[in-house]
């Protein structure tokens, strides 16, 4: 071990003088591509695809190290094809792909001059790493690291697993962060340009015990341009990386630096339930429905999307991954305009099922549910718009015409696409928008319908709206954090009769609760409308609104697994 250290040092010393490494750019340019690529594809892979139970084998199983060693001795991917994953890779068009160069278990999927436990100790002669780095070249596809800082199996990293050490002292972190620099000097000097250096598993350290500075400048000197996450720096606000990682969940409103700056953005997301390795008897995937509109609305929000496929042991690529990815491709090759190298919607919130993006003069709007009479209703804008046409129908103009500040675009009878149809919106130039603030109508009514409100949530697995036979709605409501919230304005202080719209049945009965209005409330109890989409209206009191700007919320007291309802719609009518 210590003479392949010096003999790598004595190399990474000769690789990083010859190696005619990135011209830097300047700063504004060097994260360009990430802001415009907006899909990327992460990769788990390991030996812990041999047990087929999550990535965290090893830990939930309480595997000793010994055993584990013989899953690492038997992952040998035969099967492997660097360039069909490549392929599928850009078949789905994802921009750029981040695999796992070492995940928790210690493990690295490419030939380590410093460390023992990599693919040297398994049949397989290969490097999967290598062959995947070029194969994604060849298919124009930027390469970027994930690498796990935690480390089971480096015997320098503390803490130990308590279950495995019965006295979980020794180590050296110091000399282990030494070791963790000089497998990065490997992949990023030894496999071309690196696009992102992808940390985890930084929970266990403080930012001084990883050196995080230090490591940064290290990555910096090495690839000038190289992307580096924010969990180097334990997501802390502020810090010095690129981009921010949400994890299994879309933010509200995006992401914000400490001073309410956007920062750049991505979130990871898994095709499964929740495994990021690979999952033998994974039953659960998310649709090809629910991908591509959660594409959509990270990209309306101005981040990207990581999603996620943990091959099997042998090389294959599982065909449920195999087929949303290509689903999600078809559906690019037709809307990709309205996705690549935008920007995010200048709309908060929109009054249609549907999402915005932007580019130049371009408005491109997402619709999920073809609004009721065929008019698309774009909110407040202050710019003229000079004509309207549908994504990959380039030759039929949508006729415009304008109701105040408002643009209405009429739809044709069937949306092309049912999953989002992409509206462009040509404008005489970038879109001037008025935040989109709920009124009441001619009658003094207001209407809150599924459609136009944001979700408002911590916790990954969010609620998420739904449409179905004209029908929108918030639904898989599980969590008293998931909030659907709106804006409103009244002109003058009133009386108002609070009615709500759902579907409910089975356990959803009895789930409490409250619509807070400005600063009032009505609450109630969920009833039983005999099906989960038959949807049916109940009163629940009156409530006295002030005049202004306002916000409406619907909480429920979820129960865990159990949706709270399919929230259609709450209205306020004016008590005469
Ligand atoms: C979590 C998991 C880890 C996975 C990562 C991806 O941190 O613990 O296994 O690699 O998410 O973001």
């Amino acid at each position: 071990m210590a003479l392949k250290i010096a003999l790598s040092l004595l190399l990474g010393a000769l690789t990083l003088a010859a190696r005619p490494s990135q011209k830097p750019l300047p700063e504004a340019e060097r994260t360009r591509w990430f802001r415009d690529a907006k899909f990327g594809l992460f990769i788990h892979w390991g030996p812990y695809a041999v047990i087929g139970r999550h990535e965290w084998a090893r830990h939930r199983f309480q595997v000793p190290q010994a055993e584990y060693d013989k899953f690492a001795r038997a992952f040998n991917p035969v099967n492997f094809n660097a360039d069909a994953w490549a392929g599928l890779a850009r078949e789905a068009g994802v921009r750029y792909v981040v695999i796992t160069s070492k995940h928790h278990d210690g493990f690295s999927i490419y030939r380590s001059k410093v460390s023992d436990y990599d693919m040297e100790i398994t049949p397989y002669a290969g490097d999967p790493f290598r062959l995947l780095a070029d194969a994604c070249r060849r298919q124009g596809l930027r390469f970027g690291f994930y690498h796990s800082i935690m480390d089971w199996h480096h015997p320098d990293y503390v803490p130990k697993r308590a279950w495995e050490v019965a006295d979980p002292k020794g180590g050296n972190l110091p000399r282990f962060i030494d070791f963790m620099k000089e497998q990065l000097r490997e992949l990023l000097t030894g496999y071309g340009d690196i696009a992102v250096v992808w940390f985890d598993g930084e929970w266990e350290h403080s930012i001084e015990e990883m050196r995080s500075d230090e490591v940064y400048d290290f990555i910096r000197k090495l690839q000038p341009n190289t992307l580096i996450n924010d969990r180097l720096y334990k997501r802390a606000p502020g810090n010095r990386a690129d981009f921010g990682t949400p994890e299994q969940f879309v933010p509200a409103t995006g992401m914000q630096d400490p001073s309410g700056k956007p920062i750049l953005w991505e979130s990871c997301v898994t095709i499964n339930t929740d495994s990021w390795g690979y999952n033998k008897y994974e039953t659960e995937f998310k649709t090809e429905r629910d991908l591509i509109r959660m594409l959509i609305e990270v990209v309306s929000k101005g981040g990207n999307l990581l999603l996620n496929v943990g091959p099997a042991p042998d090389g294959r690529i599982q065909s449920e991954f195999q087929t949303r990815l290509r689903a999600m491709g078809r559906w690019l090759k037709v809307n990709g305009e309205a996705i690549y190298e935008t920007s995010a919607s200048p709309f908060a919130r929109l009054p249609f099922f549907g999402r915005a993006t932007a580019k130049g003069s371009n408005l491109y709007l997402h619709v999920f549910q073809w609004p009721a009479g065929g008019v698309l209703r774009v909110p407040g804008l202050d710019n003229q718009a000079l004509s309207a046409r549908l994504l990959g129908q380039p030759a039929a103009k949508l006729p415009v015409r304008r109701e105040g500040a408002d643009v209405l675009i009429s739809l044709p009878a069937a949306p092309p696409d049912e999953i989002a149809s992409v509206v462009t919106l040509t404008l005489d130039g970038p879109p001037m928008v008025r935040p989109y603030v709920i009124r009441p109508d001619a009658q003094g009514m207001l209407r809150f319908g599924a459609e136009s409100c944001e979700i408002e949530t911590r916790f990954e697995q969010r609620a998420k709206k739904e449409n179905f036979l004209g029908h929108v709605f918030v639904t898989r409501w599980i969590r008293p954090d998931d909030i659907p919230t709106w804006s409103f304005a009244v002109p003058a202080a009133g009386r108002y009769r609070v009615e709500i719209t759902y579907g409910a049945a089975g356990a959803s009965k009895g789930t409490g609760f409250t619509i807070a209005a400005g600063a009032a409330q009505a609450s109630g109890a969920v009833d039983n409308t005999q099906g989960d989409w038959v949807f049916k209206t109940f009163p629940v009191g009156e409530i006295q609104l002030a005049a202004g700007e306002q916000t409406l919320q619907v909480k429920s007291a979820a129960r865990a697994g159990v949706n709270a309802m399919n929230l259609e719609r709450v209205t306020l009518t004016p008590v005469k």
